[in-house]
């Protein structure tokens, strides 16, 4: 696993690199990190295989313009000398970890903390930073007049996804480490949205 992990890292550095939309290289870095200090608490899987996981998770990614024309994970897969059932599984898991097109119940335990370590990322002061770059490259605007959920309105702004997704994420956690880990982002994105209101109806 440990000479894949280093192929791996080769791979998705290259490819993510200059990614635009918060899906860049340090994105995939950070899911590693906070994907291993919640496999430290919680003790379950195998951490190298979190680790493999964690780097591959968004290879796949149909949102990433530059993963159109490259290589898909099978592709990629298919070229390292690895068993059939790990290749299987490493799909599996890293197609189903998605907020949209996942399916949390085929997911192995290690990809369950990925997928918290991922969701971590949306949240806090990276996941406003990473909300309103997706939203540009999207070409979304940032907040449309009053557009703020207690109207019950739904425009399609960045703001909006606050209410859509990034808010809902806290409770969505797979782990008890996620959940504590989400605590003070969630928090904080309250307090931006706040300050947000204030300085638009100033
Ligand atoms: P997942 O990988 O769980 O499917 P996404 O790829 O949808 O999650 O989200 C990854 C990042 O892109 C997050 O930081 C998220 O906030 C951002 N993002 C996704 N959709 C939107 C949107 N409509 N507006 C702003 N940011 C978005
Ligand atoms: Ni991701």
């Amino acid at each position: 696993m440990d000479q894949l992990i280093k192929e791996a890292e080769m791979f998705v550095k290259e490819r993510f690199k200059e990614e635009v939309t918060g899906h860049d290289w340090f994105h995939m870095e950070r899911v590693r990190r906070q994907a291993y200090l919640i496999w430290e608490k919680e003790r379950v899987g195998d951490p190298l295989y979190v680790d493999l996981v964690a780097l591959l998770h968004d290879v796949d990614d149909s949102k990433i313009a530059s993963a159109v024309h490259a290589l898909t994970l099978e592709e990629w897969l298919e070229k390292m000398d690895i068993q059939k059932e790990l290749m299987a599984k490493l799909l599996t898991d890293t197609s189903n970890i998605s907020f949209r097109a996942g399916n949390r119940s085929l997911l192995s335990p290690e990809a369950l903390i990925v997928q918290d370590a991922d969701r971590l990322d949306a949240l806090g002061a990276i996941g406003i930073a990473r909300a309103f770059a997706y939203g540009a490259h999207s070409g979304q605007m940032i907040c449309k007049h009053g557009d703020f959920r207690e109207q019950n309105r739904s425009t399609g702004s960045t703001i909006e996804h606050f209410y859509d997704k990034l808010l809902l994420l806290k409770d969505l956690m797979n782990t008890k480490t996620g959940r504590e880990m989400a605590e003070e982002k969630h928090q904080f994105m309250l307090s931006f949205l706040c300050q947000f209101k204030k300085e638009w109806k100033e």
